[in-house]
């Protein structure tokens, strides 16, 4: 009988999701193992929600963004009796190995499972925040900062126009990945990142020597869990709601609205703000991210048929190797230095 292999997708969505089921179901199905599509993350597995993958029904996904199989943040580990029910259904449905595709919740759920249960687990690095430890990147990212660099070219056109300052945020939870290379990429003038501090002061500080300089427009790019810091220092961390999800993440949303008001009061220059939001997750992934997403769905596949559980596929330079899913879950990977340094040069 052929050996069961299941993929679920958990968390948010990403570009390139489809690429990677694609690609395991591929390989995997040609080596002579059965594919099942868990639905809806860890709350299909939970749920005995399942559909077929083969040939056929991946053979149109490859360019697609979101995911044919769904997704949820349900953790398990926070249900009581969750991951013995899970680990029953995996036992039942015979399912022999799973390859889980996520960021650092739906991994840090495979890496108990697997160190705590001894179940088989692989996983696969997703999320458009690049911040997973162990990878160079993780796919989804690349289409983010693409999409995010198109709106900031737009918006600088509409801020020259009126002679305004336009503040965008920008995705990426509590790191500033997309932040920091849309920003550059698009030419801000100002970039506010999660990683390193800058006051409200100094951002209009370097506003108003930019207008001095002669120029009539501002773009300030701000990521999402940037925080609000006062010339004393005193941080404010916007958020939508006190809600936190099943993994304890907070809503961020809303700091761009905040600082386009303070930038106008403190300035003067007429200042609107624009959320970027979910729009930087939607849509077709980038050529990179489907060749990317399909090597890491190969490695996945590679890694279930030699047998090499506990790990995740990952990008080093230009190769793609396996390294343990502790390493992926155990740190968040922030923006380096040189990064916040580069765009600095061009502040005013
Ligand atoms: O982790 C990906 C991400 O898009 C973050 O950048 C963002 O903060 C969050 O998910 C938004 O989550 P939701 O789709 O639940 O609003």
């Amino acid at each position: 009988m052929a050996k069961k292999v299941a993929i679920l997708t958990g968390g948010g969505d990403c570009p390139g999701l489809n690429a990677v089921i694609r690609a395991a179901t591929l390989k995997l199905t040609k080596a002579g193992y059965e594919m099942l599509g868990v639905r809806y993350g860890w709350r299909g597995l939970l749920e005995n929600d399942y559909m077929p993958l083969d040939v056929m029904s991946t053979a149109d996904i490859l360019n697609r963004g979101g995911t044919i199989l769904r997704t949820s943040r349900t953790n398990p580990i926070k249900q009581e009796g969750g991951v013995e029910l899970l680990a029953d259904n995996l036992r039942q449905n015979d399912i022999w190995a799973t390859i889980a595709v996520g960021g650092d919740d739906t991994l840090g759920v495979a890496n108990k499972l697997q160190g705590e249960f001894a179940l088989n687990m692989v996983g696969v690095p997703k999320t458009i925040d690049n911040d997973l430890s162990g990878t160079d990147y993780t796919f989804g990212f690349n289409t983010a900062v693409q999409i995010a660099t198109e709106c900031i070219d737009r918006l600088n056109t509409t801020a020259e126009s009126h002679d305004r300052a336009i503040v965008v945020e920008i995705m990426g939870r509590h790191t500033g990945w997309i932040t920091a290379m849309a920003g550059i990429a698009g030419s801000a003038d100002v970039i506010m990142l999660p990683e390193f501090d800058i006051s409200v002061a100094e951002v209009c500080d370097i506003l108003k020597r930019s207008r001095a300089a002669g120029k009539n427009f501002n773009i300030v790019a701000v990521s999402e869990g940037a925080k609000l810091v006062t010339k004393e220092g005193e941080e404010q961390m916007v958020t939508l709601s006190e809600e936190v999800d099943a993994f304890g993440n907070v809503k961020l949303g809303g700091v761009a609205n905040l600082l386009a008001q303070e930038i106008e009061r403190r300035t003067g220059y007429e200042t609107r703000a624009t959320v970027l939001g979910h729009i930087q997750r939607g849509g077709t992934p980038t050529a990179y991210d489907r060749v990317l997403a399909t090597r890491y769905g190969v490695k996945a596949a590679q890694m279930v048929e030699s047998e090499d559980f506990g790990q995740m596929a990952a990008l080093q330079g230009d190769a793609i190797v396996a390294v343990p899913l502790e390493l992926a879950v155990g740190e968040r990977k922030l923006v380096p230095r040189e990064f916040w340094d580069l765009a600095q040069t061009f502040f005013a």
